[in-house]
Parts: C-alpha cells; structure tokens; sequence
C-alpha cells in the first residue's frame, strides 16, 4: 500500500492550520527543516512542528536537513514528531549512529536520507537499524525543482537491499513527485511519496493526493 505524505514546505504557512485540514486524506504529513547550512534556504523548525502536533493526528514525518542533527533530536522528540529522518551528509557516521540512539530511546521511528550525489551502498551500516530511508530526487532545500531520472536505478538498488535485510522498512522518495513521476518511482520500489507542489499547487488537494495513488 502507498502512502502519500504531502510536503508543507508548500503549504501557505500564514494559515497553516487550513492546509493542514486541506491534506486529511493523506498518510503522512512531511515537514521539512531546513537551517542555512545543510542546505542555503531556511525553512521552519521545534515550534512549528509542536503546533502542527495539536491539530493534525497525521503521522508527522520530519526532514531534517540539518548540520549535525543529533542536537535536535530531543527537541523535535518531545514537539511531537512521529519519525525523524536525518541525512547521512550531515554528519560523520558516529553522530549519525547518535542520533538514531537518541531516537530509539525516545522510541520515535528512525529516517536516514541520501541527497542525489550519494550512492545507494551508503544505506548499508544502518539498513538494519532504519524505519525508513529517503531517497531525495532533487537537491535538498527547494520545492518546486524538476525530478531526477537518474535517481531511479538507486531507489531499484535499495530496495533490493531492503528485500535482503530488513523487509519492513519504508522506501520514500522525495522531490519532483508528481502523478507521472509517483508511477516510475513506484514501479522502482517507493512506498512512501512526498509530494509538495504537486499537492498544494492544486485547486484540489485531495484530487492531486487521489492521482498520486493512481486513482
Ligand atoms: C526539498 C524538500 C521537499 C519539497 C518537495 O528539499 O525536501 O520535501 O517540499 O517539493 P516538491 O514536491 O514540490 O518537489
Ligand atoms: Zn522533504
């Protein structure tokens, strides 16, 4: 079954609230952080997530696009998030297994992301130990930018590896989905799709997330 998780990134943020009720079909919902430094545009952080938490009973996935995000685990633990995924670029592998420990002890779901320059053999050391990796099918930090192709053979590549070593993670992809996109990134083994233009530029978002499963 595919789950669609709509990116607030492109949401109006000035009436949030009526964005997020806009979205209730949806699986998910993917909040994107961004700190001017993982990535150049800042995005939104701890507050707006602890808001979100009050109005929605979606499955708040959070993003991290952050330098060394083993020091906001806690935060983002207790404003609510349900999953936190953090890239592997954002850090030296030991505070990349930090932050996971720090999730698993606030018994929050575990992400690892790969920006598109990563290889897909990156995954490994912690295939086992994930709930989820995240394939980025743009460069982390806009809406909006055209899906990558080339991406595709990677997301066929870890789902061979999720086959083999751990079954029930998620496979989500992340960037440029939209109903052409969704069906190529599905046929390659996606289970989880982000989806932020697609969705919110719509007049009708329940519509979009509708052509999004392929109904
Ligand atoms: C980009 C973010 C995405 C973004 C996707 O860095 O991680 O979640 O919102 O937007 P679209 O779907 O418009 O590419
Ligand atoms: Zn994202």
């Amino acid at each position: 079954m595919i789950k669609i998780a709509p990116s607030i990134l492109s949401a109006n943020f000035a009436d949030l609230g009526r964005e997020v009720q806009r979205v209730s079909s949806a699986d998910w919902l993917h909040v994107d952080v961004m700190d001017g430094m993982f990535v150049s545009n800042i995005s939104i952080g701890v507050p707006v997530v602890k808001s979100l938490r009050k109005v929605t009973d979606l499955f708040l996935d959070v993003h991290l696009m952050i330098e060394k995000p083993v020091r906001y685990i806690d935060a983002f633990a207790d404003a609510g998030a349900d999953l936190l995924s953090v890239h592997l670029e954002a850090d030296m592998p030991p505070g990349i297994r930090a932050a996971l420990d720090a999730m698993d002890r606030r018994g929050i779901k575990k992400g690892i992301v790969l920006r598109p320059i990563t290889a897909a053999e990156a995954v490994l050391p912690y295939i086992k130990d994930v709930d989820l990796i995240l394939v980025m099918t743009v460069e982390p930090g806009f809406g909006g930018q055209k899906f990558m192709a080339d991406q595709l053979p990677k997301i066929a590549a870890i789902r061979k590896y999720i086959e083999e070593y751990n079954p029930s993670c998620h496979l989500e992809v992340d960037g440029g989905v939209d109903p052409v996109t969704a069906r190529q990134v599905v046929e390659a083994g996606a289970d989880v799709l982000v989806a932020g233009s697609a969705v919110y530029g719509a007049a009708d978002a329940e519509a979009a997330i509708r052509a999004l499963r392929g109904e």
